[in-house]
């Protein structure tokens, strides 16, 4: 598998390889940019775009969310399921297998709609935000979090797929009216590199659908 071909690293057969090989490829925490932008908002029906493991979506049902998570990846999915029961919200948490890119519908009507880290190949994006936009319910929210392009600048994202990364301006232009944009900024936060400290920039959008 070619990790800086772009056909090939939105696809089942690249995440599921990934996900089989490392037991942990995420931390196993919840994204910091859910936790300052989602802890105070008041419990419903939440789903996490490209829930990986299940971090994000475990840490919103302990907080007494219902929540959906959806990846492409079904090795993905069974650990998010099993850390889910693990975690003992097993009955606040549905998985579903979506292709964001193959087109396939999300879930609707969410009171919260999170998609940490889900970069696209840039003839899809506006058509893939556009859908985890539209999954939102008139006055629930929209939390995306992103690599920034400012990241090319440094060693963290591999060069070769530097054109994934996007600002915050990519998001917004997708939503157009009926949202109330209440952040659209490249964000800061300290990281890790093979050990070593690096300052990663997130994009990060919190969008309002209006209520009419
Ligand atoms: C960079 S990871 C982020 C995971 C998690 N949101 C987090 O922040 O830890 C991107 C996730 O998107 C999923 N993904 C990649 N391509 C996808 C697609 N075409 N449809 C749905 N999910 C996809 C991957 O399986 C992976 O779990």
């Amino acid at each position: 598998m070619d990790e800086t071909d772009d056909s090939q690293v939105f696809t089942q057969q690249y995440w599921d390889e990934r996900y089989a090989t490392h037991e942990h490829v995420w931390s196993g925490r919840p994204n910091q940019r859910l936790l300052e932008q989602a802890a105070e908002l008041p419990p419903g029906q939440a789903l996490d775009v490209g829930c990986g493991e299940g971090a994000d979506a475990i840490w919103l049902a302990e907080r007494g969310w219902r929540t959906t998570g959806a990846d492409v990846s079904v090795v993905a999915l069974e650990k998010a399921r099993r850390h889910a029961g693990e975690a003992g919200v097993a009955d606040r948490t549905a998985w579903v297998h979506v292709d964001l890119v193959a087109g396939d519908a999300l879930p609707g009507g969410n009171d919260l709609v999170s998609a940490m880290y889900v970069h696209v190949p840039d003839t899809d994006f506006g058509r893939v935000y556009a859908a985890i936009a539209a999954a939102v319910r008139p006055g629930g929210t929209l939390l995306v979090a992103g690599h920034h392009p400012a990241e090319q600048e440094t060693d963290l994202r591999n060069p070769q797929l530097s054109h994934l990364l996007f600002p915050p301006e990519r998001v917004t232009a997708v939503l157009g009216d009926g949202w109330r944009v209440e952040v659209a900024e490249a964000v800061t936060r300290e990281a890790e590199l093979h050990g070593e400290p690096r300052l990663a920039t997130d994009t990060v959008v919190v969008a309002r659908r209006d209520l009419t």
